[in-house]
């Protein structure tokens, strides 16, 4: 996730472009730069850190012109560094891209092999070199030289291009990366989302899939990758500015919840090959044969995410694995040590227990693999291995996309380390990266049916207490739902493993109390609805959670979510967002300050 602005028109570009970078930094903000053109050539500016340290840096080098792109960068391919910020320059062409191209370790390759100098690791930099090419090669104008070189790279992008020679127009490409055009008097601007460009203008094209813009003073022509016009009415934008930065949501957190299927999707980008059944973890150089056990560490959410890898990981690679509370594991002098793989779990990749647990582990000889959403963030540095989810910044307080990206992190890593421990046949490792691969749509599906979450919020949010149950990897989605609830909606929630109901907590079940039992079909199932009838023996109010298609379960439970079949490791992904959306709505429906709730901070850095 990274930012993109483009301009052309009579004003100064500089300006504008960082005006839009500013909204556009709630995307990314581990570099900035821009690139703008004037007598004779374009000038590029940019630097590693926040978008201040651009500003400062234009101040002394600065960048005059009236036509020009910036960027603001989430860190994917290549660390936060001066050399990896965008606009990337080759030859007479600037580039800026938000998303990843899938191929880049192939096109590097074959570039680097007929002469092309790399400056940068990003694989931003390997489109502009093809630009560079078909340019030279001939191209009659940038809008070819552009086609020509999409028609080499596949994966997700919104690009924007500038040439030197050809100081005027403004390229710009869309797939699966947001993209809008702003229309102006005699000027025109491209920008990842209208916030960035809403001061200027409220006249929007939106552009699709599979769609490149050439955008002058004067003229926005739209036509598909093949060169084929496609006609457009622009949308004359109403809302405020801040509901603009939540992309017309009420909150970020659903925002968030709504951009799981791309942020799943983009975590699984380049790491499946069907071709081979296997996980490709370029950056990971664990021996797996030599892995004794696994001990997760982390806090909060990402311990909740670590819960649903010890299951996934012993039953596909047969590792024995444990997990830790961070806040925990280093007071108790832990046995742990060469032979063991730690793996530190953090969204934040600084959560001050996690990195201290990390460094007792180290300390004691163990090897560390960071699970974590932000490149080059304390707890990756500090690890022997980093394996990045790519949800994007998530801002609000409650996590979701980082979680659910975590989670595929987690079976992609289990599916790794099977086909290395050799319990993974190759047969079911198929059938399951076939099955991730399904996953956005089938996530999609579960979001677009969460009026259903709505209405009941609304019917039982004035509930004193909630207990969420499920059984295997169940429970920790039951423990996660419950926190969700807790920390947003603030009604006591609890999550119970189901078979331990009958223990204690079956105490608190009358008729008051609603209960969100999971149990999606699988090995599970009949001792769930078990525990499901004990709760209704006693006049309990139950939520469940199940399959798509079970048609029983509607005569135990009171209210029925269904969510689409996968596989028993999988389910978590699926059976989560139902409980994130009922703990928004219950919220929402409090009043509570849901992005922000009270005594929580996004990131905890004190032990
Ligand atoms: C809950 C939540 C927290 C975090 C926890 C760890 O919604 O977000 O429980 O999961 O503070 O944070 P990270 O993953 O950044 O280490």
């Amino acid at each position: 996730m990274c930012g993109i602005v483009g301009y052309v028109g009579a004003r100064q570009a500089t300006p504008i472009l960082v005006g839009g970078l500013r909204k556009l930094e709630y995307r990314g903000y581990d570099s900035a730069g821009v690139s703008v053109w004037s007598e004779g050539q374009s000038r590029v500016v940019r630097c590693r850190g926040k978008l201040a340290a651009l500003e400062d840096k234009l101040v002394k080098e600065p960048a005059p012109g009236t036509i020009g792109i910036g960027h603001t960068r989430w860190a994917t391919h290549g660390r936060p560094s001066d050399e990896n910020a965008h606009p990337h320059k080759v030859g007479a062409i600037s580039v800026i891209h938000n998303g990843i191209i899938e191929n880049h370790l192939a096109l590097r390759q074959e570039l680097a092999a007929s002469g092309s100098k790399f400056t940068s690791e990003t694989d931003t930099e390997i489109f502009a070199h093809l630009i560079d090419r078909a340019v030279r090669g001939g191209a009659p104008d940038l809008t070819t030289a552009v086609r020509q070189a999409l028609a080499k790279v596949h994966g997700a992008y919104a690009f924007v291009v500038m040439n030197d020679k050809d100081p005027s127009t403004l390229v710009a490409a869309k797939n699966a990366s947001p993209m809008v055009v702003g229309l102006g008097d005699g000027e025109n601007f491209i920008a990842s989302d209208v916030t960035a460009i809403l001061s200027e203008t409220r006249r929007i094209l939106f552009i699709d899939e599979g769609e490149m813009v050439t955008v002058t003073r004067d003229a926005v022509v739209i036509t598909d990758f093949d060169g084929k016009p496609r006609t457009r009415e622009p949308k004359v934008i109403t809302w405020s500015a801040m509901q603009a930065e939540k992309g017309g949501y009420k909150h970020f957190m659903l925002k968030e919840i709504h951009e799981q299927p791309r942020a799943v999707a983009d975590t699984l980008v380049g790491r499946v090959d069907l071709e081979r059944d296997d996980v490709v973890l370029d950056d990971v150089k664990i021996d797996a044969t030599k892995v004794k056990r696994i001990i997760f560490v982390a806090c909060g959410t990402s311990y909740h995410a670590s819960l649903v890898g010890e299951f996934m990981i012993e039953a596909l690679a047969r590792i024995p694995v444990e997990v830790e509370l961070a806040s925990e594991f280093r007071y108790r002098d832990p046995i742990v040590g060469p032979g063991d793989l730690v793996v530190a779990v953090s969204q934040s990749g600084e959560t001050a227990d996690t990195m201290a647990a990390v460094r007792e582990a180290k300390g004691k000889g163990a090897q560390v693999l960071a699970i974590s959403n932000v490149l080059e963030s304390s707890i990756p540095r500090l690890a022997d291995w980093a394996f990045y989810t790519h949800a994007g910044p998530e801002i609000g307080v409650a996590s979701t996309k980082a979680f659910t990206t975590q989670l595929v992190s987690m079976a992609l890593f289990a599916i790794y380390l099977g086909r290395r421990t050799g319990k993974l046949a190759a047969p079911r490792a198929r059938e399951l990266l076939a099955e991730l691969l399904q996953l956005p749509t089938k996530m999609k599906d579960v979001i677009d049916h969460g009026a259903q979450l709505q209405v009941l919020a609304r019917r039982y949010g004035n509930a004193h207490g909630f207990l969420f149950l499920g059984r295997g990897a169940q429970y920790p989605i039951a423990l996660e739902g419950a926190l969700k609830l807790k920390e947003i909606s603030y009604i006591h929630a609890e999550g119970y493993a189901a078979g331990e109901m009958k223990h204690g907590p079956i105490a608190l079940i009358d008729e008051h109390l609603p209960v969100v039992v999971l149990v999606p079909r699988g090995p599970n199932y009949e001792k769930a609805i078990s525990n499901l009838s004990e709760v209704k023996a006693r006049s309990g109010k139950i939520l469940a959670i199940a399959t798509r298609g079970d048609t029983d379960i509607g005569s135990t439970a009171d209210e029925v979510v269904l969510v689409p079949d996968c596989p028993v490791e999988l389910q978590p992904i699926l059976t989560v967002l139902p409980l994130q959306l009922l703990s928004y709505y219950v919220a929402d429906f409090k009043g509570t300050d849901i992005d922000q709730p009270r005594n929580l901070a996004k990131s905890v850095t004190v032990e």
